[in-house]
Parts: structure tokens; sequence; C-alpha cells
């Protein structure tokens, strides 16, 4: 087992709150991702969980059992760090083996543990190498190992792949999939890849100024992004967030922009100031002469060819917009364009909280909308 709990967890320094009453429930055999910007508290909530830094409040348990006095060594999770942290004057059978020396475990067992992992990782042929002989993907592998050999009930791994090349990276990110269904055990790991995040997690964890944003399966948390900040911060490139209002009129709620109205759903509702949102790869150019459910002008200023699709740049009800699509004819012209999306694409975000305002587009009737409660517990989501 290796599920992991934190209630309230909470790191104050002297003037920051790193860490900000953090409730999280992280089911056995999960691969959690942490992501937010940098200094969000994603290093200080995994060195909290791995007991090398103390919390300030709150409770950390494994398994039901409350471990938050636990020295680091006792925990039975292990944690893989950005800089591998590595014994350089140690070769690396003898950084595998040193977790088991405290252990004191027979040499016979040691020696098996060491060389099982290291096959599993394919390391077996540097065992006798020191790290500054290694690449920068072998000490990554090394440093995995060296969590692997102790069989601890959960990983947590900070940014470990942030040393490597681009091709290593996807590489290595798809071993750390394979070794995890392998193990069936939890892993917190932590990133500010975006790509990593949507493909590696079971359950990403978007934290912002060391609170929860949003918790949830990949595909809940891009399709249906409970705030503003969790809409613009996943995906690459970013969601397209421009301001409107939504009103109320002659029995209709209507999305109203600067330069569009489009109507919602039949019913009534107080004027409200919204941020209104659609993701770069939902908007489309009308060059034909098929409307959209929402219409605007975007004023194109550049288009990038990426190979396989072209980025539209431009700006649009006030603000700056991407637009993605195909590559099939002649490049889009700079200058006025029309552009449109259809209302299930439609993310909407009340302006004041930032909470996202929940719809069903063509559903008819619906209640005003009200933001949703946060939602931070894992456990039991999708
Ligand atoms: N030892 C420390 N003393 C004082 N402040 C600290 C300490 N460690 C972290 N902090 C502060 O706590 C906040 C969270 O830091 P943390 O390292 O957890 O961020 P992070 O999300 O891991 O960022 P990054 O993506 O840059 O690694 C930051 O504001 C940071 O400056
Ligand atoms: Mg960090």
């Amino acid at each position: 087992m290796g599920t992991i709990e934190v209630k309230g967890l909470t790191r104050a320094f002297k003037d920051t709150i790193a860490v900000d009453q953090i409730d999280l429930t992280i089911d056995h055999g999960e691969l959690v991702v942490l992501l937010g910007p940098s200094g969000c508290g994603k290093t200080t909530l995994l060195r909290m969980i791995a007991g090398i830094l103390e919390p300030t409040g709150g409770a950390i348990c494994l398994d039901g059992r409350d471990i938050t006095a636990l020295p680091a060594k006792r925990r039975d999770i292990a944690m893989v760090f950005q800089s591998y942290a590595l014994y350089p004057h140690l070769s690396v059978y003898k950084n595998l083996a040193f977790p088991l020396g405290v252990r004191r475990l027979p040499k016979a067992e040691v020696d098996r543990r060491v060389r099982e992992v290291a096959a599993s990782l394919e390391i077996d042929a540097l065992l006798d190498r020191k790290p500054k002989q290694l690449s920068g993907g072998q000490r990554q592998r090394v440093a995995v190992g060296r969590a692997l050999v102790r069989d601890p009930q959960a990983f947590l791994m900070d940014e470990p792949l942030s040393n490597l090349d681009a091709t290593l990276r996807t590489q290595t990110r798809q071993e750390l999939v394979h070794l995890h269904q392998r193990l069936g055990a939890t892993f917190v790991y932590v990133t500010h890849d975006q790509v990593e995040a949507m493909t590696m997690a079971t359950q990403i964890v978007v934290l912002n100024q060391g609170r929860i944003e949003q918790a949830g399966p990949p595909s809940q948390v891009y399709d249906s992004p409970a705030s503003v900040f969790v809409a613009g911060f996943v995906g690459s490139p970013a969601m397209n967030l421009m301001p409107a209002r939504v009103v109320g009129r002659d029995g209709f709620v209507e999305l109203v922009g600067e330069d569009f109205t489009a109507p919602l759903w039949p019913g009534q509702t107080d004027p409200l100031e919204v941020t209104f949102g659609v993701r770069p790869e939902h908007l489309r150019l009308l060059d034909g002469p098929a409307g959209a459910d929402v219409e605007f002008h975007l004023v194109v200023d550049a288009v990038e060819n990426l190979g396989h699709e072209e980025a539209v740049y431009g700006r649009a009800e006030g603000a700056r917009v991407c637009l993605r699509r195909p590559r099939d004819g002649a490049a889009t012209p700079r200058g006025l364009s029309r552009v449109g999306l259809d209302r299930r694409h439609l993310h909407i975000f009340d302006r004041a909280s930032g909470r996202r305002l929940e719809w069903v587009p063509d559903a008819p009737n619906q209640a005003e909308p009200t933001p949703p409660p946060p939602q931070h517990a894992l456990a039991g989501v999708g």
C-alpha cells in the first residue's frame, strides 16, 4: 500500500507561506503530478512528504498512519532530486547499495537487489563507474535506481528530467510511465513541463501560491479548468482569455463581448462580469460562408509555420489571441479576419472570483450560473 494523505499541511518560512493548508489524498498506485509556476510550493510540499522538511502545521499520513514526526529514513518513501544528488566519490554500484546499508541486509541480498535494479534500468554495464563518468541520462537512471532499490511504498520525484535534452526527456518520460505501471507504487511527480503533466499523470494537482487550484485527471483539468488560473496555466499555447459580460435579455442568457453577442441558454440572470476562454485549437477562421455560435473579429499580426500546422496571432476582444489550424493551402494573411467557435468550446469564468461557471451547452432553462466550490481531494475523482 502507499496511500498518502495530507491534511491542512502548511509550511511558512520567515515572510513567505510556501505551502498553505493543503488537503490532498493520493491513492495507492496513482501517478500524481504537481504542476504550477516557479515558487508555488511544489518542492516544499514534496520535501515535507519525504520527511526532509518539517511542516509548520498540519499532518501527513501514510496508509492511515500519522508519519508527520517520523524521520525520512523510516518513512518508506524515496525521493529522486532534480540534481540527482549522487555521491560523487562512490561507484554506481555503491551509490545504488547505499540506501540498503542502513537496513543491515546480508551482503548477498544487497548484491542481488543492486544487480536486479541495475538490470531493469539498463545500467548494469556501468556499475564500476563514478557519477562524473556518466551522461546526464545515465545519472538520472542511477538516481531512480537508488530510489527503486529500497522498494518503497511511494516515490517522490522533483523535476527528475529537467537536466535532460528533449529526445532523452521523451524517452525517459515513457520509461518512467512503464516503471510506474510495473511497480504499481504511488508516484508524486513535480514538473512544470506541460507535456509531462498531461502524458504521465493519473491525476494533476495545479498549485498556485501554496494552494491547490484544481486536482483531477489530466483530461478534466484540460477540458474543464476550475479557474482562470488553471485555464491560463495548463495548455501550450495557453487558452485565450477575453473579457465579456453575461446578461439576461428577452428570456435568454447571453454572452456579450466588445464585438459580438451570443445566446447561451433560455432563462434569466443578473448581469455578471466574466472572462471567457477558448483554446487555440477550438478557434477557427471563418473564411467561407459557414458561421459559428460565437463570432468576432481578429486582427492578425503574426503567423507561424509550425510544419504540421500554423499558429495565427493577433488581437481580438481587447486581448492577445492565438489560433491553431492545419496548413492547407495559402498561409493566413495578416489583417482583419473573422473567427468563431462552437458554444461547447466556450469556457466562462466569474471575473471577480476567477472560478469557472458551470453550465451545459444546449441544455435549456439552466439555473443562474454559480461558481462551484473548490475541490481539493483526489480520492473518488474520475
Ligand atoms: N529555505 C527557504 N527559506 C525561505 N524561503 C523559502 C525556502 N524554501 C523555499 N522558500 C520559498 O517558498 C516558496 C516555494 O518554494 P518552492 O521551492 O517550494 O517552489 P517550487 O514550486 O518548487 O518552485 P520551482 O518551480 O522554481 O522549483 C518560494 O517563494 C520560495 O522562495
Ligand atoms: Mg522546485
